[in-house]
């Protein structure tokens, strides 16, 4: 369940006339039938819903056994990819692994040939392709030399250069380092076109078949995401299904979270709030953040119009930004995203010289401490001006990330058509490649 807290944001609604927020959400309601019905703009590209109506539990089930064999088999996934090709994976493998690994391999461990770790243990999930820093390249490649590595190259078009020109430099990699380089190489691409499908024609390669109708920064649910994140050892079943288990609801609802969030946003929009902060507590939170803004800076960016937006970690960053946020330019918007177990409850502990000055927190945990920073920091941002909601989910788990990834999908698409934009389309994403094609002498 995703719960929208929205009692900060109504004293800067409360100037409305009563028509006009009605107005605002009729054509809300329109814009959700029209995803729904399939009647909008770009409506050929929202696969990523069918794919939640009628699930392919085969396909599920052979990316878990490939999942399996990867974490039997590899020291090191590489995953290349760049944009909607590798943030969605990223995201939910941040948000759902632990933020310290032990690499030590117990003693009763199975020996398995070739695998340096312990066999049963995830691989370690690295990224690469997104974007061409040749110094980082080098880095990984000093990184892996030793360990039993496979690539998954994730890319639709094939044609991506940041992640073509990596994958280059890793296959060459991989084929000084492997007499059987090519089983280790698991291509993510379109069903037929496509550099990837020639290369996988000529080597040989597996590979998973992104869906033409759903576009990168929708494709999560696909082999695009699911695969890396089955290999990290996430209950994909769990995630996929609390995706599926939330469209139906914003379906069947008369009216959903998701419609309020888009109504907020709109009206913001026009009252000339035109940055969205989203504001989280929790580290493992923040590649979620990067992929919120893929989705929501691509889907509505366009045609002079949408909300800039942009993700902040607190407290962490109430320590850089939290100045600006209380007495800057008063144009943005504020969407705190919290999960009611965080996890952190760790009890603080009561000293007896007390020389911190600290014991008015003992007995507390972390995760008191944390909600009394969100609190405090929720009034004073709207004593200071800052229209602010909360979206609150459960807690951080697989089931819980599906529902709030599908929740913000819907909720771009149906912001999208409310703005009057494509939101599946990305025609800016192009100019600066053929200024940078150009330079290139391609
Ligand atoms: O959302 C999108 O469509 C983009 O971010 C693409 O995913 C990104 O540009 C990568 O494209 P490709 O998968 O074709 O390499």
């Amino acid at each position: 369940m995703i719960q929208i807290d929205d009692t900060a944001i109504e004293p800067f609604i409360e100037d409305l006339d009563a028509d006009d927020l009605d107005k605002v959400r009729a054509r809300v309601r329109d814009a959700h039938d029209a995803v729904v019905e399939k009647t909008g703009v770009g409506s050929d590209m929202l696969g990523w819903r069918d794919l939640l109506m009628e699930p392919d539990d085969a396909l599920l089930e052979e990316i878990e056994a490939t999942a399996r064999r990867l974490r039997r088999d590899a020291d090191v996934l590489l995953c290349l990819g760049i944009g909607g090709s590798y943030l969605g994976a990223r995201a939910v493998i941040d948000a759902l692994t632990p933020y310290f690994s032990d690499d030590q391999t117990p003693a009763d461990d199975e020996e398995v040939e070739g695998k340096s770790a312990h066999p049963t243990r995830p691989p370690e999930v690295l990224f690469g392709g997104h974007h061409l820093s040749g110094a980082y390249l080098r880095e990984l490649l000093d990184h892996l030399e030793g360990k039993s590595v496979f690539v998954n190259v994730i890319s639709k078009s094939g044609t991506t250069l940041e992640t073509a020109l990596s994958f280059r430099l890793v296959r060459n990699w991989m084929d000084e380092q492997f007499d059987e380089a090519d089983d280790r190489i698991i291509v993510t691409t379109d069903p037929t076109k496509g550099a990837l499908n020639e290369l996988r024609e000529e080597r040989g390669y597996k590979k998973y078949a992104i869906p033409r109708d759903v576009g990168g920064r929708f494709s999560v649910l696909t082999p695009v995401g699911l695969l890396p994140i089955a290999a990290a050892g996430i209950d994909i079943r769990s995630f996929f299904y609390g995706a599926a288990a939330m469209r139906e609801r914003i379906d069947k609802a008369d009216w959903h979270a998701a419609h309020d969030y888009a109504t907020y946003r709109y009206l913001m929009l026009q009252a000339g709030y035109d940055i969205e902060v989203l504001a989280h507590f929790e580290p493992r939170l923040n590649g979620i953040g990067r992929w919120w803004q893929q989705l929501f800076g691509e889907s509505e960016g366009k045609e002079g119009t949408g909300l800039y937006p942009s993700v902040v970690q607190y407290s962490t960053d109430l320590h850089s930004l939290g100045q600006y946020m209380q007495e800057g330019q008063r144009t943005m918007m504020e969407t705190f995203l919290m999960a009611e177990d965080d996890g952190g409850d760790l009890e603080i502990p009561r000293m007896d010289a007390n020389l911190d000055g600290l014991n008015y927190t003992a007995g507390q945990t972390l995760s008191d401490v944390t909600m009394g920073a969100y609190e405090g920091t929720q009034a004073a941002h709207t004593e200071g001006g800052v229209p602010n909601l909360t979206l609150w989910i459960e807690r951080i788990e697989p089931g819980a990330l599906g529902e709030l990834l599908y929740f913000f999908m819907h909720a771009v698409a149906v912001s999208g058509y409310t703005l009057g934009v494509n939101p599946f389309n990305q025609p800016g994403v192009e100019a600066y490649k053929s200024e940078m094609y150009d330079r290139l002498g391609r």
